[in-house]
């Protein structure tokens, strides 16, 4: 029996411990909004974060995450869709067909964790997710409108399950 710790509960399964991180959670514990695109970590559709930090859980064996560590996916990320990165994306309307969607969400999120006030160039080098409807304007719009209505980092983020940088577990 295996065991992992995914947005704030333990789960208890049965896989190979050379099961993609990404099989896991969509097949074994049926969390289905983390997609499988490329399959070879390059176009973050199945981006998920491990204790905060972005990953592609395509390319991630189930044998490399432990017990102890905070598996969050987009399903956890907030408990009513109300994190700053998801209501700026309703806000301006971002997806499109919304396939890449959860992994950008992820990918921002994380960044935003960790970096409150991206640069320019910040964001190039984290948000290299694949978007085949083009949204990439939309998408820099967004974090845009998510920086500028981030307040003091306490709240910010409503019902934000991860802690902030920093902050107490
Ligand atoms: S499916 Fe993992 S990066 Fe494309
Ligand atoms: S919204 Fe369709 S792939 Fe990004």
């Amino acid at each position: 029996m295996n065991k992992l710790n995914v947005n704030g509960e333990e789960m208890e399964f049965i896989a190979d411990p050379d099961t993609p991180l990404l099989w896991v959670l969509r097949e074994q514990l049926g969390l289905t909004g983390t997609k499988y695109g490329c399959g070879v970590a390059q176009c973050g559709a199945c981006t998920v974060h491990i204790d905060g930090a972005p990953v592609r859980s395509c390319v991630v064996p189930l044998s490399a995450v432990q017990e102890t560590q905070a598996v969050v996916t987009i399903e956890g990320l907030s408990r009513n869709g109300t994190h700053l990165v998801q209501r700026a994306w309703r806000t301006l309307d971002v997806p499109q067909c919304g396939y890449c969607q959860s992994g950008m969400i992820m990918a921002v999120a994380a960044l935003l964790r960790t970096k409150p006030r991206p640069t320019e160039a910040d964001i190039d080098a984290a948000i290299t997710n694949i978007c085949r409807c083009g949204t990439y304007q939309r998408v820099k719009a967004a974090i845009g409108l998510a920086v500028r209505s981030s307040g003091p980092r306490t709240g910010e983020a409503g019902e934000l399950l991860e802690p902030a940088q920093g902050s107490a577990a």
